[in-house]
């Protein structure tokens, strides 16, 4: 009999201010409906300038470790498209500031916002040759566009932690998965920059094709019908984006978009990303914990989730809800790392925006904002200095 595997413990953390959309429109002069509406968001997350990928991706994970421990985690996989080195995995400094046991392997993955959904994939691999391992996930980016450009309304920041291993309390993910890669200039970030670069427009048309191709390989390699999904888990770089998708997945296949099936279809899925922003690499896990937060009782239902990252590689893949999950849901606090941030105006966003380190070697202290578990102290000689708080 094959062992079932899939995500034990799923957790996240955001950066410690909020600005709002309304603050953006007043800035920029755009109509908030074209915020709350036309895009669906509502807010975006962003970092303290003691705050980055490393931080939050720590603060995401210690509680899955004070829950179960560190004894059988022997593998971290960071995925990020934020990355804060060329070279050293930003999973390492996590696995230090968690006090990681040092039999442990740790790497960072990158394809754009489809990492996190290659690190879950390599996890279940790792732990089907040896089910009595765990295998930590992190997720973190802080995404970042030009101020002043159209994809400015569309940032945000936040990690997923997921512990995967065998009998999974929460999600035993399945096979097949559909798969789909081109190559498109969607959305890039070259190593001299710090913001993305994105063709806008042709994003969204790279995510729908995206979305048809895996959803084609997916069929092809005998997947599940598409009635038996309870619900629709996307990655969500702005919360329409979902309803482009799904509306584009019920065309393919010839079903009615009803609007009120697809709200029911994917709904339940939006709530976090709507305040949080785009969190990349996080994105379909927030929606993914948003859905178990909110829905009835899902237990032995089938879910579908669709990753998609620019560049561009999207999987279709589906999982069961595992009875008895809701005692290990973490909706409260889910709730108060959203509720918990501080509102920042748009004048103290754009500083925090425009921060960078000086890239002389010399000693650089952050200032204290942070109110999470760990920060970011500063940077000397090169080298990024964490601390617990
Ligand atoms: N009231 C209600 N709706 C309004 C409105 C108003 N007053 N004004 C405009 N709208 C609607 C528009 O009709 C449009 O809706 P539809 O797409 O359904 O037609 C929507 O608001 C957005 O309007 P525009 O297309 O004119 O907006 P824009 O040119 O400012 O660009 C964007 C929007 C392309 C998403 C831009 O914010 C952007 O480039 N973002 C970054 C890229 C991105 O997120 N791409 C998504 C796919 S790529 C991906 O998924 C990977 C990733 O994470 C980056």
């Amino acid at each position: 009999m094959s062992v079932s595997i899939g995500i034990h413990d799923l957790s996240f953390a955001t950066g410690e201010f909020v600005l709002s959309h309304a603050a953006l429109a007043e800035h920029n002069g755009t109509d908030l409906g074209k915020y709350h509406v036309g895009i669906g968001q509502q807010s975006m997350s962003v970092p303290a300038a003691d705050e980055d990928i490393v931080t939050m991706g720590a603060a995401a994970a210690a509680p899955i470790i004070a829950r179960h421990g560190k004894s059988q985690i022997r593998t971290v996989v960071f995925a990020t498209e934020s990355s804060i080195d060329q070279a050293k995995a930003a999973g390492v400094y996590v696995h230090s500031l968690l006090g990681l046991q040092s039999a442990c392997r740790v790497v960072e993955l990158k394809q754009a916002c489809y990492g996190a959904t290659a690190a879950l994939q390599f996890a279940l691999g790792l732990v089907r040759r040896d089910p009595t391992q765990q295998v930590l996930v992190v997720a973190s980016d802080v995404s970042k566009y030009e101020l002043d450009s159209p994809g400015e309304a569309t940032q945000g920041a936040a990690a997923v932690a997921m512990l995967v291993g065998a009998d999974p309390a929460l999600l035993r993910i399945e096979e097949p998965s559909g798969l789909f890669t081109a190559d498109v200039m969607d959305f890039w970030r070259p190593n001299y920059r710090e913001a993305a670069l994105v063709d806008g427009q042709e994003s969204i048309t790279a995510y729908l094709q995206a979305v048809e191709g895996a959803w084609k390989d997916y069929t092809e390699q005998n997947g599940r019908p598409l009635e038996e999904f309870a619900a629709f888990v996307y990655h969500q770089p702005f919360t329409k984006m979902a309803y482009k998708a799904h509306r584009h997945l019920l065309n393919f296949c010839g079903h009615d978009t009803d609007a009120d099936a697809i709200g029911r279809a994917l709904g339940q899925t939006t709530a976090y990303n709507a305040v949080i922003g785009n969190s990349y690499t996080a994105s379909v896990y927030l929606a993914l914990a948003a859905l178990l937060d909110q829905a009835d009782d899902l237990a032995g239902r089938a879910l579908a989730l669709l990753s998609y990252g620019s560049g561009s590689v999207a999987e279709f893949f589906s999982g069961t809800v595992v009875a008895g999950y809701r005692e290990q849901l973490r909706t409260e606090a889910n709730r108060a790392a959203i509720t918990r941030r501080t509102p920042v105006d748009y004048a103290g966003y754009r500083a925090l925006h425009e921060r960078a380190f000086p890239s002389d070697g010399g000693d650089h202290y952050t200032p204290a904002q942070t109110t999470g578990p760990f920060r970011l102290a500063g940077i000397s000689g090169h080298k990024r200095v964490y601390e617990a708080r």
